[in-house]
């Protein structure tokens, strides 16, 4: 029998699946600018704001098979807003959602297909179950690195239009050094 070293095949916290890093897509400002309150106010276009590592099986279609991701997101503010992911709801609603606090702080922003939004905490080793029927955004709100794996049915599609449609109603400011949601 063959025995694997798990680490140098698969390692959750730096996004590496079967030996490589698996970097799905790296949003600068400037794909995500128009989704801030004050997008145009001499902020740099270019910075990077978050990373998505993803290993989806080869068989993604069939139900029952699982992908998984990590989401690695800097400490950035645009005018004082917090970084945030764009946010999706699945696009097959029965399919839920984990995601694990890895490192960093941050926040969970959730919302229902009738607007209502709360957060949950992320940190380190929490847990955080997201129904399928919920919209899901990510906030950093520290001055780490926010590092939130997640595992999620491959069929369940990602649903942008719907959270442009329908935008999550809390922003996340840092105002004098506390963390202030509107
Ligand atoms: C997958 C999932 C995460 C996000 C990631 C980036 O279902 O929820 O892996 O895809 O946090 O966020 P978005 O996709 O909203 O830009
Ligand atoms: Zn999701």
């Amino acid at each position: 029998m063959m025995i694997i070293e798990p680490k140098a095949v698969h390692d959750f916290y730096n996004g590496v699946m079967e030996g490589k890093p698996v970097m799905k897509s790296r949003k600068l400002l400037k794909d995500i600018l128009t989704a801030y309150e004050n997008p145009d106010k001499g902020e740099d276009p270019e910075r990077v704001m978050y990373e998505v590592y993803c290993y989806e099986a080869e068989d993604k279609i069939q139900q029952g098979s699982l992908s998984w991701g990590l989401t690695v997101m800097y400490p950035e503010c645009v005018n004082g807003e917090f970084n945030f992911t764009r946010g999706h709801i699945h696009q097959d609603t029965s399919c839920g959602e984990f995601y694990f606090g890895l490192a960093g702080e941050g926040l969970l922003l959730l919302m229902d297909i009738e607007g209502n939004a709360w957060a949950e905490k992320i940190s380190p080793n929490s847990l955080h179950y997201v129904n399928g029927k919920l919209a899901h955004r990510l906030v950093n709100t520290g001055d780490q690195v926010l590092k939130v794996g997640a595992c999620w049915p491959s069929n369940a599609g990602h649903n942008y239009e719907w959270v442009e449609k329908h935008p999550f109603p809390v922003r996340v400011y840092k105002k004098n050094g506390e963390i202030v949601c509107i």
